[in-house]
């Protein structure tokens, strides 16, 4: 996957988000944000996603611009794209199994039977074949964002944004969630992730950007940001973060 960005500008009113923003990543297959709380790390995935709108500039996927001015090829272009958000968004009165053929069946058109078919197939293969016919108050935390990535993956995604998909959760969940995760990555899916677990960026990222400060203040692979000799701002970070890792 490539990503680029071009001179990229988001503002909620006064506030700058990300302000010119530039960026060319070749060869991506696991990209992962981190940085400080109201760095931009949401908005950027969010601008990925086509859910938000960036003031100026662009960006390009794969060699194709995201069109936002149209909001029907928006559509079809978020039907390419999975989406895992922190709080699970399940429908409360649907089922595990509806959960996921819902999509399949209402955005892309699968007949309810197969939507029901490969909904099964992806529960049993990640070990929630129990779970298919509970509500979502029925289910731990843990099981409800695996459900949730299950949905995002049964659409076959082109690739996968998650928004920190373990920080609402109690911690004895969070790796249960994050072996889905990495499971997804050794099969190839292509990931862009939002993650406070240093640990895990480190391991399941082949590439990271430090999101703060209106821009992209480091980047590279795990190895080299980790290390520690780059920006201040990072090493302050890692360090906060890793104390009592
Ligand atoms: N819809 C919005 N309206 C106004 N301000 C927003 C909105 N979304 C985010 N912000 C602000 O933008 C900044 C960046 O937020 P966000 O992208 O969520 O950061 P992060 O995900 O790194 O914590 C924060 O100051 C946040 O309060
Ligand atoms: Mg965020």
């Amino acid at each position: 996957m490539t990503l680029e960005l071009k001179n990229l500008t988001k503002t909620y009113g006064s506030l700058t988000v990300l302000e010119n923003v530039s960026l060319k990543l070749e060869d991506i297959h696991s990209l992962v944000f981190i940085g400080p709380s109201g760095g931009g790390k949401t908005t950027l995935l969010r601008l990925i996603a086509g859910l938000e709108t960036p003031d100026s500039g662009e960006i390009i996927i794969n060699g194709h611009p995201v069109e936002y001015g149209s909001e029907e090829t928006l559509r079809e272009y978020r039907k390419r794209l999975g989406m895992v958000f922190q709080a699970y968004n399940l429908f409360p009165h649907l089922t595990a199994l509806d959960n996921i053929t819902l999509p399949l069946v209402q955005v892309h058109g699968y007949k309810p039977e197969r939507a029901r078919e490969e909904a099964l197939i992806l529960l049993e293969r990640f070990h929630l074949a129990d779970q298919a016919h509970k509500r979502p108050a029925q289910l731990s935390g843990g099981q409800k964002q695996r459900i949730a990535i299950c949905r995002a993956v049964a659409l076959r995604p082109e690739f996968l944004l998650l928004d920190e998909p373990t920080s609402a959760l109690d911690p004895e969940y969070t790796s249960e969630v994050l072996d889905l995760i990495e499971e997804l990555r050794e099969e190839g899916m292509r990931l862009i992730l939002v993650t406070h677990e240093m640990g895990f960026a480190r391991q399941a990222s082949d590439y990271l950007l430090f999101v703060g400060d209106r821009g992209i203040i480091a980047q590279g692979p795990p190895a080299v940001l980790f290390e520690g000799q780059g920006d201040d701002r990072v090493n302050r970070f890692l360090n906060k973060v890793l104390k009592y890792n």
